[in-house]
């Protein structure tokens, strides 16, 4: 479906009218990440129109309490601006108007960008068209294998073109998961796309920032003068709203762990031979003593929570897979990732060793990551 849409701001009046691909969009869940992806949609939908002839047009929503659904043939779809201060001002989407009992049709939209779903979901989706764009990593440390085959997520143009014939065909949706890993750090997208022809040797990356804010409060409280224990430094950290109430999967290292599992099975073994959480060896910080901290920072290190992927392009066996308390110089790009910070060293056969990291307090480049998704999935650039 598409429609003709007349541009409203002085700089869009004067390009060219182009004929607009609507896009009718499921947003399951409606916290942080989603929030921050409808501003981001609401803000930009003129730049998404004039430069890559695309409207998301919001046709249901859901949150804990249930389903608000507008209806396929809608015209409008939701007001983002009113969906967004309703569930801020302490709103449900049981108190829409046009809520309802009931599950979620999968097969009435072409977009679902969602954050809350289970996997059956999203084996029903893809095959039928609906693409999916995911920030949360549920699903793919559940069942990636099967994700990948069953959608059409290209890595190399002839697959694009294969994907294109089966969506002109109708018969396939995309699925696209960058704001899985790293928040807004377009790691999977350097490791599909920009990495052609050359083998990745070694991943190291510091990608939990819970942990990265408890070993600095362990080696400096809270006021930078003496050091305290995993326990106090956990409180700090979710004073500042670094922790969750239960940090566990961020300290154990699971999270870490989950975050290498999706970057290894994409841009690595690209979906054949995948690798379990099994095959990753997982220590988290909670061994850390205050101690060790200030023994390494009088030789010049920092700790990070470092999680390592050794391949041999030869023989894939001998592939290590570690997450870990490492000591790096503090001046090191490892050593040197704090705070809000997450960051990834990728090497690389004919690419170099290329250094990435990024800032992300509040979860805006990971909103703003969707959206880079499925502009990639629906957008034609002018
Ligand atoms: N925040 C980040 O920086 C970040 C970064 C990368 C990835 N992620 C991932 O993105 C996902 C969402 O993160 P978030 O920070 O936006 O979470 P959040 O603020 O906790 O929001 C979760 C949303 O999902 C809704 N929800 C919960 N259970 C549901 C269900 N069964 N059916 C439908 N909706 C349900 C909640 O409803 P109520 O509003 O009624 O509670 C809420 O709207 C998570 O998987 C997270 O791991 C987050």
């Amino acid at each position: 479906m598409s429609t003709i849409v007349t541009a409203t701001t002085t700089k869009v009046q004067t390009i060219k009218t182009r004929k607009l691909k609507v896009i009718k969009t499921a947003i399951l869940g409606m916290g942080s990440v989603n929030r921050n992806l409808l501003k981001i949609i609401a803000d930009k939908k003129e730049r998404l129109a004039e430069e890559y002839g695309i409207v998301f047009e919001i046709i249901a929503v859901t949150d804990s309490t249930g389903i608000a659904i507008k209806g396929y043939d809608n015209d409008s779809g939701f007001d983002i601006t009113e969906l967004v201060n309703h569930k801020e001002n302490g709103g449900s989407v049981s108190n829409l108007s046009s809520f309802e009992i009931g599950s979620f049709d999968s097969k009435e939209a072409v977009i679902s960008i969602l954050n809350h779903l289970d996997v059956d979901l999203l084996f029903e989706a893809t095959p039928c068209c609906v693409s999916v764009v995911l920030a949360n990593k549920g699903p793919l440390i559940q069942a990636i294998d099967e994700l990948l085959e069953s959608s059409a997520s290209p890595s190399s143009s002839e697959e694009e073109k294969v994907g294109q014939a089966r969506r002109n065909q109708g018969r396939a949706g995309r699925l696209e998961y960058s704001a899985t890993v790293c928040g807004g750090l377009p790691i999977l997208n350097i490791g599909k796309r920009d990495m052609i022809v050359g083998n990745i040797t070694k991943i190291q990356g510091v990608f939990n920032a819970t942990s990265n804010f408890i070993i600095d409060a362990m080696a400096n409280g809270s006021d930078g003068s003496k050091g305290i224990t995993f326990q106090e430094a956990i409180q700090i950290a979710k004073d500042v709203g670094a922790a969750e109430a239960d940090p566990s999967l961020d300290t154990d290292g699971w999270d870490t762990a989950f975050k290498l599992l999706i970057i290894v099975n994409t841009i690595i073994l690209k979906g054949t031979n995948s690798i379990k959480l099994s095959d990753i060896t997982v220590e988290g910080i909670d061994s850390i003593t205050p101690e060790m901290i200030q023994i390494e920072a009088e030789r010049g290190n920092s700790i990070k929570l470092v999680a390592t992927a050794d391949i041999d392009n030869e023989d894939e066996n001998n592939n290590k897979y570690s997450v870990r308390p490492i000591s790096q110089p503090i001046n090191s790009f490892l050593g040197s990732i704090n705070g809000w910070e997450m960051g990834i060293e990728i090497h690389s056969d004919i690419y170099g060793i290329s250094y990435h990291k990024l800032y992300e307090k509040e979860p805006i480049p990971t909103a703003a990551s969707m959206l880079r998704d499925a502009v990639h999935i629906f957008g034609s650039p002018q």
